[in-house]
């Protein structure tokens, strides 16, 4: 239990490090915060700042979720302790103490969470979203169909309940993080993955 606590306060601390700000920052590029759709993501730095800072927001974003999903299957065993810890990377990034509490919408630091934790189910998810985002060239529509299939397969291939309540949590949390670009998806605005376009 106490390394369940620890691990989770270390994944939320550790979620919590924007890597679209401290990428733009370190290579002096806009802050996300302030361009385009205003998200730390790396859609939106992709969007405002180009492909380098974009693939590295992304890197580092996935990379703290899979290093949380990874640790808590290798250091613990009660599920629901392993859900936890997968979830407070992802908890980090949406509720940031480096952001005044504000954040992003979860997309690849849980697909990175995922990835840790099962792989198979982490390629799904990143292969739903790179084949809904090639037919739509919506970042925010693969997000979404990738988290609206999330549940299901969970239901579907998983026996473990824990694991079904995690993939509940985090696709509600990043459908609810995406309800201006549902807004905008709905009324045709929503800007096309790497178009420079300023978003109403
Ligand atoms: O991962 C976030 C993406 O789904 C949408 O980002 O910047 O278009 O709101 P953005």
């Amino acid at each position: 239990e106490l390394l369940c606590a620890l691990m989770a306060a270390f994944g939320y601390v550790l979620g919590a490090i924007p890597f679209g700000v401290v990428v733009s920052q370190a290579l002096s590029l806009p802050d996300p915060r302030t361009v385009g759709s205003k998200n730390v993501g790396f859609t939106n730095v992709l969007r405002v700042s180009g492909a380098k800072a974009g693939i590295l927001t992304l890197l580092g974003d996935l990379g703290k979720g899979w290093v949380m999903g990874w640790g808590a299957m290798q250091w613990l065993t009660v599920e629901s302790y392993i859900m936890l810890v997968a979830l407070s990377p992802i908890i980090g990034h949406m509720i940031s103490p480096f952001l005044n509490f504000r954040g992003g919408k979860g997309v690849a630091t849980a697909l990175g969470s995922v990835l840790g934790l099962s792989p198979s189910m982490g390629l799904l998810l990143l292969l739903i979203w790179l084949g809904a985002v090639a037919i739509w060239r919506y970042s925010s529509g693969g997000a979404l169909a990738a988290f609206g299939v999330f549940p299901v397969v969970a239901i579907v291939n998983e026996q473990r309940q824990e694991f079904l309540i995690f993939a509940i949590i985090v696709s509600v949390l990043i459908w609810i993080r995406h309800k201006d670009n549902i807004m905008r998806l709905w009324k045709g605005t929503e800007s096309k993955i790497g178009e420079k376009k300023a978003l109403a």
